[in-house]
């Protein structure tokens, strides 16, 4: 995507070919700089601390993690140590295991000497990959936008509004996007699409990234906090939800950003269509029950106790919320089950949030998700 009309993506090999380019979100939205990473400790940090995020990005990052490790000690103990310590830095997105999995599976498959070679390639593989699926994630879902703005036309409506929650745009993927990606194409397609774009507290992924990317494109967006769309719906000022997500079970059940459940409950009781977006990696075909079989992420507590911001300084401070004595928990992510979503966006189409669904595009999944 462009920034200040120059052409990126989130991850990219420098160029003497060792070190690992990234965009560090942490800057974002008041800063727009690029990091190197020379290690796989520095790649574990930098998905940890939510430099690089969004479970597509995640996954590319923790491939080319090995990668880097591959340049110092390329033994089997050090394929494995490097698969342990990237992998153990998130656990809800499953994208990060699958990514891991298959750098190592492909490196152990060759000698030694050839593992650095190897696994740079698997890795832009992987990079490459996930661009085409959210490319065609956008391909698939603009023709929902396109019906759900003949509706908002026919009820005398002038524009498409679309809200939406985190950060599920390029910034979150190699490229273009997941739950982004249709919003994208329909904007360039000339539909007058408005985006709601939710502040995703605590992290704010939605008012420092989503409005940050969706600003630089060029697409019209208002930021509310967390607790106005249902508000938004109930008034008729929504014409869809579409979010990404972290891990979907092979029953159709959507793990994502907290707060998206609340978001797909407010649809449902509105008759606002609610739409899941990913591509076929974040699809997890042995779990079943998003509610009882997927990981939580529990994050620092820190991240809701306090907040950071630009400072009329030009400095980015942060500053507390909470009394001293105040508990805080903040548990990252939340399932919203297959019955409160309309449809699932992917790479090979669209389909309902079943199991059936979900197997009809991905018929070589069928054994397992039987
Ligand atoms: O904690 P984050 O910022 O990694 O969470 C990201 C999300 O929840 C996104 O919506 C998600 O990864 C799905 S789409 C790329």
């Amino acid at each position: 995507m462009q920034v200040d009309g120059v052409h990126h993506r989130t991850i990219r090999v420098a160029e003497d070919g060792a070190g690992v380019e990234i965009i560090d979100q942490t800057k974002l939205p008041h800063a727009f700089e690029i990091i190197r990473l020379d290690s796989v400790e520095q790649a574990a940090s930098a998905i940890a601390d939510m430099r690089v995020r969004g479970a597509p990005l995640i996954g590319v990052t923790g491939a080319y993690g090995i990668s880097l490790q591959m340049r110092t000690d390329a033994s089997d103990f050090a394929v494995r140590a490097a698969h342990a310590t990237l992998l153990a830095t998130r656990p809800t997105a499953v994208n990060l295991g699958r990514a891991l999995d298959a750098i190592r599976d492909a490196v152990l498959a060759v000698p030694e000497a050839r593992r650095v070679e190897v696994a740079y390639a698997k890795a832009a593989e992987l990079a490459d990959e996930d661009a085409e699926l959210c490319r065609s994630i956008g391909v698939h879902g603009l023709p929902l936008f396109e019906a759900a703005f003949a509706r908002a036309e026919a009820a005398g409506r002038e524009r498409l509004n679309v809200l939406t929650h985190c950060n599920a745009g390029w910034l979150a993927t190699v490229d273009y996007g997941t739950a982004l990606s249709p919003i994208y194409r329909a904007h360039d397609a000339g539909l007058p699409v408005h985006v709601w774009v939710d502040e995703t507290r605590p992290r704010n992924q939605g008012s420092s990234l989503t409005a940050w990317e969706l600003g630089e494109h060029g697409v019209p967006h208002t930021v509310v906090s967390d607790n106005a769309g249902g508000h938004l719906m109930q008034r008729g000022e929504v014409d869809l939800c579409i979010t990404g997500s972290d891990r979907v079970t092979a029953s159709g059940d959507v793990c994502n950003k907290i707060g998206t459940y609340l978001k797909a409950l407010a649809a449902r009781d509105n008759g606002v269509p609610f739409y899941a977006a990913f591509p076929y990696s974040t699809i997890d075909w042995s779990r079943h029950d998003g509610v009882g079989e997927i990981p939580i992420e529990e994050r620092d507590p820190r991240e809701v106790s306090h907040i950071a911001g630009l400072a009329a300084s030009g400095e980015v401070v942060e500053v507390a919320l909470l009394p001293p004595r105040s508990a805080a928990a903040n548990p990252a992510f939340d399932v919203t089950p297959a019955r409160l979503v309309e449809k699932l966006v992917t790479d090979r189409g669209v389909c309902d949030a079943t199991a059936a669904g979900l197997a009809a595009l991905y018929p070589e999944h069928q054994l397992h998700s039987a």
